[in-house]
């Protein structure tokens, strides 16, 4: 698999990564059998995809949990990241939702994030995180000033807990304010082959910067993957509820869409899921493609995208396709 490197970290990653948010379980995603979990990150490392994402409110510290024990022995060949800024431990900072039973603040002050931190080198029984992504950012009414956040996630740097810092959930804006207080290598941020925001501003101005992009999502949740019919019943409350491209309608100008790849499939030996993996990883140098996955057989099928170059008139079509339904979708 091609390598990229993570902004000007000196840290270099495959284009695949692996997040494990669905790992945490919970009303998001249903709850799991943790050893399943466990050998689907153990073979993501053993296929080469050495990016391993989680975050604390993930099933409310399970996630980083599941990873601390799946990494054990196994630290030094890992890229982890995980993230600050989402608590639920008191009322600090500005309410963000509720779940599982647990309020959810955004608080980005030094105290907050710097309490994050332990809680995730604890849970995730490690001296120290890859990277660190802010997760959402600071809103009213409890802001809190990012060259306070940057200040503290620098200083983070300087001891070792930390060596590259992220952000994820930002505009531009907020990117420029990052880099006035110190040196931001990476964002993390929403990107599928029917969901393009980020090509507008957010990805020509890291290519500007020098900052890398990890797109999270790219599968719709297991959408793209071709997977999914219509019968497929979205529970309140699940993650997939109230997602744009779930909603009946816009599902089936998605699976209309996939059903005209057969012969792409066939001519790259690939999945449909493969192929929407492949476009995104396409899409710029700069990007590292996180793809959610909590069983081996998924891990197996997503690592072969890396693996495969699409031509320019397959991209061309790809997109237009793509271009076409997020044209004419509810
Ligand atoms: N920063 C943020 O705010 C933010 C937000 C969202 C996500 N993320 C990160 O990005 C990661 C990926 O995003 P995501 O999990 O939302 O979406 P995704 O990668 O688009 O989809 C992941 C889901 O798709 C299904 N899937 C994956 N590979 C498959 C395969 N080969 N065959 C069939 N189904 C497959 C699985 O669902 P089932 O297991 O249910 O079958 C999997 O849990 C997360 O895990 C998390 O680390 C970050």
């Amino acid at each position: 698999m091609k390598t990229i490197r993570i902004g000007k970290s000196g840290i270099t990653t495959p284009t695949i990564g692996m997040g494990t948010w669905a790992i945490g379980g919970g009303t998001w995603w249903g709850e799991n059998d943790d050893s399943v979990s466990i050998k689907a990150i153990d073979c993501a490392l053993e296929q080469g995809i050495t990016w391993i994402d989680t975050a604390p409110v993930y099933g409310f510290g399970h996630s980083e949990e599941v990873v601390g024990k799946a990494l054990k022995g196994k630290r030094g060949k890992v890229i982890l990241s995980t993230k600050c800024a989402l608590q639920w431990e008191n009322e600090a900072g500005s309410f963000h939702f509720s779940r599982d039973g647990h309020a959810v603040y955004r608080d980005l002050s030094a105290t907050g994030i710097r309490r994050d931190l332990e809680n995730s080198l604890r849970r995730l029984q490690t001296d120290y995180i890859d990277v660190l992504y802010t997760h959402w950012q600071s809103v009213e009414p409890c802001p809190t000033p990012i060259q306070e956040t940057m200040g503290e996630l620098e200083k983070m740097k300087k001891e070792g807990k930390i060596r590259a810092i992220g952000a994820s959930n930002v505009n531009a804006s907020q990117i420029e304010e990052y880099l006035k207080y110190g040196q931001l290598d990476v964002i993390q941020e929403k990107y599928s082959m029917v969901d393009r925001k980020l090509e507008k501003i957010l990805l020509p101005l890291c290519e500007n910067h020098d900052i890398s992009v990890q797109a999270y999502s790219p599968l719709e949740q297991g959408l793209l993957t071709g997977k999914i019919g219509m019968d497929y019943v979205v529970k309140p409350g699940e993650v997939r509820d109230n997602r744009k491209w779930w909603v009946p309608e816009n599902r089936k100008l998605v699976l209309e869409m996939l059903a005209g790849w057969g012969d792409l499939c066939q001519k790259y030996e690939s999945t449909l899921g493969n192929l929407a993996i492949a476009w995104t990883i396409a899409r710029s140098e700069n990007i590292n493609v996180l793809c959610g996955a909590r069983k081996m057989e998924q891990v197996s099928e997503n690592v072969k995208a890396g693996n495969i170059v699409l031509e320019k008139s397959d991209m061309q079509r790809m997109t237009d396709d793509a271009n076409r339904i997020i044209g004419i979708s509810k």
